[in-house]
């Protein structure tokens, strides 16, 4: 492949997903996009970009994009943010909320594994959450993982990774050599096909927006992006989780930390719960961090 044709590729990539390809992964490319250009009929990358270049065949590019993502993902994965949800923001939400539904969003659903874990998360919550009508949206850009993330089928390597025995007993069958997720808690899930850099109005607001382990692959102008366009999707007294190596500091003021709680913010409009003998006499500084209940 030509230094051009990597180039071509690397712009492709930003301009179609905002994923980043470091200068030097020209092996990265070739090992993945090698097969699919042998079973789109090219005998070689060079061929493939050449197509790509004169056809401007989207379909091809959407096929490139979904080849050059990172699908890595398991259940309970980093364990905090279930955990922020168990503690924080469902009995916040719960106690602020007037009107009876709670709107989550995995914004980079994967194969499933984080959205399934919320379900499973908000099932275990029982009387907590009962009365409430709980809608659970999971998207990513690549169909191919949606696929696998609807049939909710995993390995028993998958399984192992995160999902405590108890629950997968309990909300799995064992298919053969493999386990499904029980379909009450597949119901509780709606997968769609969903690109971060399109515009978020067709989905509504959420109150819950898990945007996790993807910011990381985008450069730094599609993450301030994404976060100011996330903060006008997230409901005032929403909140936003982001991935253990992800922040939002430093990219937008649109956000504000939740104290004590890795990787959990709130939008910005959000207001602290300050009691009344502590509010500050001084305008507080644009990123404050806040208390997580309210
Ligand atoms: C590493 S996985 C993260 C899965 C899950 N959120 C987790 O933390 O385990 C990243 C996912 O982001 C998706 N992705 C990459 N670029 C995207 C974009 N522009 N819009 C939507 N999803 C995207 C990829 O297809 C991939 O499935």
């Amino acid at each position: 492949m030509t230094p051009l044709d990597y180039d071509f590729l690397r712009k492709g990539l930003k301009q179609h997903s905002g994923l980043v390809l470091a200068a030097d992964k020209h092996y990265l490319v070739e090992s993945r996009l090698l097969p699919l250009a042998r079973n789109a009929g090219f005998s070689n990358l060079a061929e493939l970009v050449e197509a790509l270049r004169t056809r401007r065949d989207a379909a091809l590019m959407a096929c490139v994009v979904e080849a050059m993502t990172t699908s890595e993902s398991s259940f309970f994965r980093d364990r905090t943010p279930f955990e922020h949800l168990r503690r924080t923001i469902i009995p916040a939400l719960t106690t602020s909320h007037r009107r009876g539904v709670i709107r989550i969003w995995c914004a980079a659903a994967a194969t499933g594994q984080e959205p399934y874990s919320v379900a499973i998360c908000l099932k275990e919550m029982g009387r907590q959450i009962a009365g409430w009508q709980i809608e659970i949206l999971a998207t990513d850009l690549s169909n191919d993982v949606l696929k696998r993330a609807r049939a909710g089928m995993y390995s028993q390597f998958e399984v192992q990774r995160g999902l405590p025995v108890k629950l997968l007993i309990k909300y799995f069958t064992q298919v053969g050599e493999r386990w499904q997720v029980a379909p009450e808690i597949r119901a509780m899930v709606k997968f769609r096909q969903f690109n971060l850099l399109a515009d978020f109005a067709s989905l509504g607001t959420f109150d819950v927006v898990f945007c996790r382990n993807v910011l990381i692959y985008f450069a730094q102008e599609t993450k301030t992006d994404v976060l100011d366009r996330l903060a006008k999707a997230i409901s005032s007294d929403g909140y936003l989780v982001l991935g253990a190596a992800e922040t939002a500091i430093g990219l937008t003021d649109a956000f504000k930390m939740v104290i004590d709680k890795p990787g959990l913010y709130m939008p910005h409009t959000a207001r602290a719960r300050v009691p009344a003998q502590q509010t500050p006499k001084y305008p507080r500084p644009r990123l404050v961090a806040i208390s997580g209940g309210r």
